[in-house]
């Protein structure tokens, strides 16, 4: 079955290439009454969209988006909904020597000898400007977690390149992360990054980094055993996001050199409720939330179309060299803080929904 619809119950159905009329994506099973206006969509839209500062691509997409069905007199129907983005600053001829030649680090390669055929325009499908329906689709996702469960989403970017910041997640706000233009709350790391992609633009190359996640207001009991424990699905949503090269849950990888007895969460009893006093395990225990955030990390490797020279083959297997010309993102992962918050949202209201059916 081809993989362009996500989610068991909230289910979102991607469509669109980088440089055709638009992009978007149907929403089928959200729940009717759901209060929803297009103003809503776009703020997380515009946290997106390309051409925000000198940092990011220059390409200028006011990337708007049009509710085409689903939602009437300003609450959703219980009927699909379609949000449709258009592309209005497509440059197909930045592309016209990238029809023949493999681009190292994209997927030109691997989407030819899957489909023998493709749009290289900007990348085509393969293109991260999908990721605005991703976005589109989470704005509603994060809607219905906010008014059920007051559950609260905050992404930031939490390292570029080698520079790491220190930051409490358990206290980030939104505004917060909004406040840095790179989305790192670290305002000394913030710089130091700043400096750091500025100075890789000027060298035509490019940088990786990492984002960091916290859920806050998760119920205990979201999660589906076996093979849709909630931790797996994020994982999943996590690395179909462009460029996405990693993840890791609570201390991840660094969990692994911890004896049992420094790893373990302990129980404790505060205000009559049950919690753990740390959260190594980042809030999901056998695959189910326990009430504790749900804190994750992806990373980004840096971004693949550099103007800096490179080796490479023609389609018919020629060597060539390629130097990768027009509007290109230097680092990423600033522009990605919103995609990860809306693939976390899709997960989270999926599973929401679904436990609505898992006891009686
Ligand atoms: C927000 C965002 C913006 C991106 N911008 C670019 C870009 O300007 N140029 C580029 O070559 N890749 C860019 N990428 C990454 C490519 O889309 C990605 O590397 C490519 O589709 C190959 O897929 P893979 O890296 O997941 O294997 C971007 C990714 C994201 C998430």
């Amino acid at each position: 079955m081809a993989g362009n619809t996500f989610g068991q119950i909230f289910r979102v159905t991607s469509f669109g290439e980088s440089h055709g009329p638009a992009v978007g994506v149907i929403v089928d099973g959200c729940p009717a009454q759901l209060p929803l206006t297009t103003d809503e969509i776009q703020l997380d839209l515009d946290r997106r969209k390309p051409g925000q500062n000198a940092l990011s691509s220059t390409r200028k997409e006011s990337d708007e988006v049009r509710i085409l069905s689903g939602v009437y007199q300003g609450k959703t129907t219980g009927t699909p909904i379609a949000l449709l983005i258009e592309n209005c600053d497509a440059r197909s001829q930045d592309y016209e020597q990238l029809a023949n030649i493999y681009r190292p680090g994209h997927a030109d390669f691997s989407y030819d000898r899957k489909y023998g055929h493709r749009d290289p325009r900007g990348g085509g499908r393969s293109s991260a400007r999908i990721t605005a329906g991703h976005v589109a689709a989470g704005a509603i996702a994060k809607k219905i977690l906010r008014v059920k469960n007051r559950i609260e989403i905050v992404a930031y970017v939490s390292s570029v390149s080698d520079i790491r910041a220190n930051i409490d997640s358990d206290t980030l706000s939104l505004a917060d992360v909004e406040s840095s233009p790179i989305r790192c709350p670290d305002p000394v790391a913030a710089e130091k990054m700043r400096a750091r992609i500025r100075k890789i633009k000027a060298d035509q190359d490019s940088l990786g980094g990492t984002i960091g996640c916290t859920i806050r207001n998760v119920p205990a009991g979201l999660g589906e055993p076996v093979f849709d424990k909630l931790e797996a699905d994020l994982a999943k949503a996590m690395l179909l996001i462009n460029a996405a090269s990693g993840f890791e849950i609570g201390l991840g990888f660094s969990g692994s050199a911890l004896r049992g007895s420094q790893y373990n969460d302990p129980f404790v009893v505060e205000d009559n409720q049950v919690r753990t006093q740390t959260n190594h395990c980042g809030g999901i225990q056998g695959g189910i939330s326990n009430a504790m955030p749900i804190q994750f990390r992806v990373a980004f490797k840096p971004t693949p179309s550099i103007a800096r020279q490179q080796e490479t083959v023609t389609r018919g297997g020629e060597k060539t060299s390629i130097s990768i010309q027009g509007r290109h993102d230097p680092c990423i992962v600033p522009r990605a803080v919103p995609i990860v918050e809306a693939m976390a949202a899709l997960v989270l209201c999926d599973h929401l929904l679904r436990q609505q059916t898992a006891s009686l």
